[in-house]
């Protein structure tokens, strides 16, 4: 027999919290049941795991986005707050709290962790400058300003780097910058800005590398970043901002990344306040909890520098493990979180039972930072032949037998095929405790196979009826082991399998426990999946083709009445058209329509003005404008506005 697993750790685990801008996407699922598959088997074992998340709320990108929806920050978390909760239910995520950024207990362990870095002589200040955006008067951070590249001239780059020739630069030296947000040119602006002295706490960093729990390509690279000349890092933003003010500060915000993994500790606090627990047990420098974050491979940097550092400022534990998955791609595409693409995790779950990706995801999941694809044929594929044609089958297959024999389950059962079950027990909980749920899953269906193989041979079909019901009720015995092993993964699906066994001893500790009661009716659990279509709405695309309304709303549209159309001299291609534009006055357009119309035909026409292109001057004279017009092979062809329409009227 196996021994006793180690019973009674005491964990607390997080997954990275959400932004309040979106609704969630796959990627964030992927990272969910990665964190959420670990939690319940350690409390399967006995341990008590917590697990904590909330929505990450603060920053300009929630700032802008509620500003565009026409609603206060605070709305927007709110209504997306309740979105993400029912979207992580959806998928069995069973935090056991899901809290948010935005609230009481965050501003006030934000504000000491703060205060105790000032204490401690870790808080600077120096003078910077940054580009400012005058018309929104506002500081613009690099991922809102957008320019030339300063090495290959390229348009349109960010400000981090180029996308033509690849070359990185700082964003002051990118070339005619352009903000974002306003579309007009920044100026550069000084301001005092917060700092946090991470190079004093150099060598807490370096101990915390070499004894927390860390993949080695995350630890190399963390050490690297060590090595290369650590900065001060920059932790206030000024107004607007929706964040945090910082104490004793005007006008001062704590920058998103400070008060976000804050946030953790505040999804605690929220919880150890309504469960009659405090911070000092759970997590302070004498916390007797083990601390474990999931996250992304993208904020490796702030959970294995900053955080710890933060942390260990205020006297904080540090934690005992950062596990860091890759990314998901879906048929081989990246996802972009920058893009907002991807594919949305509600929709998702109307398209096939969230239990499947549960297990999809599992069956490729590993502790390695890879990324993971998500391949919809694969998914049917996997889901089909093992959830349905390997692991139900077996209870499909066999409930029969004991029906006919009034539903009760023989004495006896073939121990030879239970104790193979048996004994992969610790080799799965290994590969559950390591994160390596492929292994798990590979181990769990390998046994699958056994059982069934064990039902093709011994033929209960063309046995007497006690022989089937013992042949059945070793299978059931062994479909109990399997469901239990699956457990982690398939939170609901096995519920149901154990309410068909009428099975209460559910734990790993429970394998060896033979089932005792009357079974009941087998309902299907599972039907086979066809592979997924995204319809073609709901596929957010990775074109990244679409414009938002302030970009279309800069383009001014305008009714124009052609007062006169003639030819110009020595161009083969052009007319030049007079066009009355109401308030705007008159325009002269030079459009490159004359192989489609004749110029006496278009007198007093309405068309289609661009009112606000600039200006060119061509050798035939100044072109203020553009009408529209579509074409193909065969012709030209003006847009025109419905009848009634009058010159200057705005096109929106
Ligand atoms: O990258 C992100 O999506 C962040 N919202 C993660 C924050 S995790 C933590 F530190 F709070
Ligand atoms: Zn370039």
């Amino acid at each position: 027999m196996n021994a006793p697993t180690k019973t009674h750790r005491k964990i607390l685990v997080t997954q990275a919290l959400p932004y309040a801008n979106a609704p969630l996407h796959l990627g964030h699922i992927l990272e969910a049941v990665q964190t959420d598959v670990w939690v319940r088997f350690q409390n399967i074992l006995g341990n008590e795991c917590l697990f904590f998340c909330a929505d990450d709320t603060h920053g300009t990108p929630v700032m802008l986005k509620a500003k565009e929806l026409g609603i206060t920050p605070e709305e927007l978390v709110k209504k997306i707050h309740s979105d993400h909760k029912e979207t992580y239910k959806l998928y069995n995520i069973g935090f056991t709290n899901f809290h948010t950024t935005h609230s009481e207990e965050n501003k006030k362990l934000s504000e000491h962790i703060y205060l105790k870095a000032k204490d401690n002589n870790l808080i600077t200040r120096r003078t910077i400058e940054q580009l400012y955006d005058e018309k929104e008067s506002m500081f613009l951070s690099d991922r809102f300003v957008k320019g030339s590249c300063p090495k290959c001239n390229e348009l349109d780059q960010h400000a981090d780097g180029c996308n033509k020739c690849g070359a990185t630069y700082d964003i002051k030296e990118i070339k005619d910058p352009i903000s974002v947000i306003s579309g007009t040119k920044p100026i550069t602006k000084e301001s005092e800005h917060i700092f946090f002295d991470l190079p004093k706490k150099l060598d807490v960093l370096k101990e915390f590398l070499s004894t927390a729990d860390l993949q080695k390509p995350i630890s190399n690279k963390l050490s690297e970043w060590l090595n290369d000349d650590l900065q001060q890092w920059d932790i206030s933003r000024d107004a607007p901002y929706f964040g945090f003010k910082i104490p004793g500060e005007d006008n001062k915000y704590f920058y998103v990344w400070v008060d976000a993994p804050i946030g953790y500790m505040a999804s605690m606090d929220n919880w150890a306040s309504a469960n009659g627990r405090t911070m000092k047990e759970l997590w302070s420098d004498s916390s007797e909890y083990e601390i474990y974050h999931f996250i992304g491979k993208d904020i490796a940097y702030f959970h294995g520098l900053f955080w710890p550092a933060l942390l260990s400022a205020a006297n904080f534990k540090l934690p005992d493990g950062v596990y860091v998955h890759g990314f998901l791609t879906i048929n081989g595409e990246k996802m972009s979180k920058s893009k907002g693409t991807g594919i949305l995790a509600k929709e998702f779950a109307s398209l096939c039972d969230p239990e499947t990706l549960r297990y999809y995801l599992s069956a490729k999941l590993n502790n390695k930072v890879e990324d993971i694809d998500l391949n919809f044929e694969d998914y049917a594929q996997r889901v089909n032949s093992d959830l349905v044609g390997k692991y139900l089958n077996i209870a499909s297959r066999c409930s029969l037998f004991i029906k006919k024999n009034n539903y009760e389950l023989s004495k006896s059962i073939n121990k030879e095929l239970i104790d193979k079950l048996i004994l992969s027990r610790e080799s799965i909980e290994e590969h559950y405790e390591t994160r390596n749920y492929s292994k798990a899953i590979r181990s769990i269906m390998d046994l699958a196979d056994i059982v069934n193989k064990y039902i093709n041979d011994e033929m209960p079909w063309k046995k007497e009826q006690e022989e089937a019901a013992f042949i059945a009720s070793s299978a059931l015995n062994a479909f109990n082991i399997l469901t239990i092993y699956l457990r982690p993964i398939l939170p609901k699906l096995t519920e149901e399998a154990f309410k068909f066994l009428n099975n209460n001893k559910i734990s790993f500790l429970d394998v060896s426990e033979e089932l005792t009661n009357n079974i009941n009716d087998y309902k299907p659990l599972l039907q086979r999946i066809d592979p997924i279509i995204i319809p073609e709405e709901e596929a957010m695309t990775n074109d990244n083709n679409y414009i938002n309304i302030d970009e279309f709303s800069a383009v001014d549209l305008r009714v124009a009445r052609i007062i006169e159309a003639s030819l110009v001299e020595g161009a083969d291609k052009l007319l030049q058209l007079k066009l009355d534009v109401g308030e705007l006055g008159e325009r002269q357009v030079f459009a490159g329509i004359k192989k489609a119309y004749d110029p006496d035909t278009l007198k007093e026409k309405l068309v289609i003005l661009v009112s606000n292109l600039a200006p060119r001057q061509m050798k035939f004279g100044l072109s203020e404008g553009m009408v529209l017009a579509s074409s193909d092979d065969e012709g030209i062809y003006l847009i025109s506005p419905d009848k009634g329409a009058k010159p200057g009227l705005r096109v929106k």
